[in-house]
């Protein structure tokens, strides 16, 4: 564990620009530095590094991040990893925090789960290739697939002879203790007896990220019906099967130069393609698709292809891929290939490039892959074609980004002959159903169960502008946020609130704390989580006076809080930037109007809150058995905070 001083230390010392230069070549532009980007291929350069904020970003890929997402990205480290790689580059000692003997233990344990893995992928490997009865069985059983040597070798395939304690027999010999083998599974222990789990099997080694190898499966050579085709490695301290995807520590170069990663189902898929030529290709192997699999995708691409046989299991494996990566905000292409074709058996059939090709051509965007074949049972039956649209709404319903959203609801409309407008109005109401239990998922989380009736309004479909207050709140709670990234340490002045008798007069404060407070005064709460951790932030630095760090927001471990952050300080920063020279009057009008703007901002929300609330009363009024009085002087009270807050507003606008 590196302690959390240490971490801080080395993000603040950490400079952007030394750190990106010693692989980007940087010239000075203005105030920020550009280069050629190192994340994907371009002529010309689009790559910005601003010192003074201690960020970079690439207005061609999208890639952005501070001084160890740089590193993340580019040497595909974890995030201990590259801060660990920082320290060293700036002589910063990690004294790791003091370790429990528990925890020690644990590390030792870990390590020795990994060894015996490796211990075992190369043994395994040993047999196929050296051993006679490997070779008889094993290495003809895979050349006769079609598997060259080095394929072999590069995917460490192996051979687990048909005895009952071949392998652990080994495995003892040269000093693997029991407990490993066991925990591994690879050896299983009944009692007193003990036995090779993969007994008679050709092996794949499972490797993650950094190639270690962390579990195995194991493939049947007999064509008994009865004996399960693949045996794979229990869950183990090593071995996670849902955050694990085979293949991919070979294939994140080729992903990221490609800019795409093929998903296919299984480990002879993947060695197939990559024998012949592509090898941007991964597999699930032995679960279905998790989302924490996508993240690990994403973290080299936004664009999934999903490649699968064209069985019914296979459809509706794919259905629920395609919905869990749009949900993660990625783009995904589906094919089908057809009967009895997989992508293993096609990849042996054809060159290089007719594989990518036929992967290019074939594929086709989730709505058109949707369309075609659910057009196909539903042909002209009207209540049929009805529940297909739901159905591909519900898909894109799930899609985060709202330009995203409408050019696929236009595809849609385009495709189904259906007015958009109407796909607009059933997409809104399944999103806003969504959003609801979202909100209301999180409200319980946090222990503080909202009034029930701050949910008014959520389903009254009230679709006059399209906004729903859940979507007006939504950019009321970004707009607060962005102003605290963007002009948390500025200093404003404020009026304070005239009591009787005094004179209103002007305090200073800085954006940050002046939001906190009315913020807190109101106990208004944000309810996208992402917004809400940022906000944690700034009030725990203005609460316990500490200095604003924008850089830990920007260098966070959740990407979702470091894209946001970055994406606001480059709005600021490139605004400032291009004008700065010829424009300063720009960005001195931006500042001057900064105090009116949080004032309206902070005033826009609460409004909004409180017509919430009066909606809310309203709706109980409706019911038996209130206390009629009561609910009423509540509305006449929030009426009153509403007059006086539209009348803020107003005052506002005009000036
Ligand atoms: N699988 C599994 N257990 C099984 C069958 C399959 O874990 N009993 C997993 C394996 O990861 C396998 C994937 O599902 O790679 C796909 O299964 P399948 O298409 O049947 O196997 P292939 O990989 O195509 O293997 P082969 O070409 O050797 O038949
Ligand atoms: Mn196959």
């Amino acid at each position: 564990m590196i302690p959390k001083e240490t971490v801080n230390q080395i993000i603040e010392t950490a400079r952007i620009d030394e750190v990106v230069g010693e692989w980007v070549n940087l010239k000075k532009r203005g105030a920020n530095m550009l280069g050629l980007c190192p994340f994907h291929n371009e002529k010309s350069p689009s790559f910005t590094v601003s010192p003074a904020k201690g960020i970079y970003k690439c207005f061609g890929c999208g890639e952005a991040g501070g001084s160890v997402n740089f590193i993340m990205a580019h040497e595909q480290y974890t995030f201990p990893e590259a801060l660990r790689y920082l320290a060293n580059k700036y002589n910063i000692e990690i004294e790791e925090e003091e370790q429990t003997p528990e925890q020690v233990l644990e590390a030792n344990a870990k390590e020795s789960l990994f060894l015996v893995s490796e211990f075992a992928a190369n043994y395994f490997n040993d047999q196929l290739l050296n051993s006679e009865n490997g070779r008889a069985i094993g290495l003809s059983y895979f050349k006769e697939r079609g598997f060259r040597e080095e394929t072999i070798e590069k995917f460490k395939l192996g051979y687990s002879h048909d005895e009952w304690t071949n392998f652990t027999d080994a495995a003892l010999k040269n000093g693997y203790k029991l407990d490993f083998l066991n925990q591994t599974g690879l050896t299983i222990v009944k009692e007193e007896k003990k036995f090779d789990r993969f007994k008679g099997r050709v092996m794949f080694p499972i490797q993650n990220i950094s190639g270690r190898v962390i579990g195995f499966g194991g493939r049947t050579l007999t064509a008994d019906k009865k004996v399960a085709k693949y045996l794979n490695s229990p869950e183990s301290d090593i071995y996670h099967k849902s955050r694990v995807l085979y293949g991919l520590n070979l294939a994140k170069k080729s992903i990221i130069s490609n800019d795409r990663c093929f998903l296919v189902e299984g480990y002879t898929d993947v060695i197939s393609l990559h024998q012949n030529g592509v090898e941007n290709v991964v597999s699930s192997s032995g679960t279905s698709l998790t989302t924490d699999q996508i993240r690990l995708i994403k973290r080299y691409t936004q664009n999934i292809t999903i490649l699968f046989d064209g069985d019914t299991a296979g459809i509706k494996a794919a259905f629920r891929g395609i919905d869990m990566i749009l949900e993660e905000g990625l783009n995904v292409r589906v094919l089908a290939f057809a009967d009895g074709e997989d992508p293993d058996s096609f990849a042996k059939k054809h060159s290089t490039s007719e594989i990518t090709e036929y992967l290019d051509k074939e594929s086709f965007d989730f709505i058109r892959f949707k369309t075609n074949l659910l057009l196909e049972e539903t042909g002209n039956d009207p209540i049929k074609r009805a529940g297909l649209i739901k159905e591909i709404v519900s898909s894109i319903a799930l899609i985060p980004d709202p330009i995203a959203r409408s050019v696929y609801l236009q595809e849609c409309s385009n495709l189904m002959e259906i007015d958009e407008q109407a796909l607009l109005s059933e997409l809104n109401k399944v999103r806003r159903n969504k959003l609801s239990k979202q909100i209301q998922q999180q409200e319980r989380e946090q222990n503080e169960g909202p009034p029930p009736d701050f949910f008014y309004n959520i389903d009254t479909p009230e679709e006059t502008s399209n906004k729903t207050t859940i979507d007006v709140l939504a950019e009321q709670e970004s707009d607060i946020i962005r102003t605290f990234v963007k002009y948390g340490t500025i200093e404003i002045e404020i009026p304070t609130e005239a009591t009787e008798g005094d004179e209103e007069e002007l305090i200073k404060a800085s954006v940050a704390e002046y939001l906190v407070y009315e913020i807190e005064k109101d106990e208004l709460r944000f309810s996208n989580p992402v917004y809400l951790k940022i906000y944690n932030f700034f009030k725990d630095a203005v609460e316990n006076e500490k200095p604003i760090e924008e850089k830990h927001l920007v260098t966070n471990e959740d990407k979702e809080i470091s894209s946001f952050t970055i994406e606001c300080l480059m709005e600021k920063y490139t605004l400032s930037l291009n004008w700065e020279e010829k424009h300063k009057i720009l960005t001195l009008t931006e500042d001057l109007i900064l105090p009116k703007k949080i004032h309206k901002g902070i005033c826009s929300w609460r409004l909004n809150k409180v017509e919430q609330l009066i909606g809310s009363k309203q709706e109980e009024l409706k019911a038996k058995d209130v206390d009629y009085d009561s609910i009423l002087n509540d509305i006449m009270k929030l009426m009153e905070a509403k007059k006086k807050l539209a009348h803020e507003l107003g005052r506002i606008i005009l000036h």
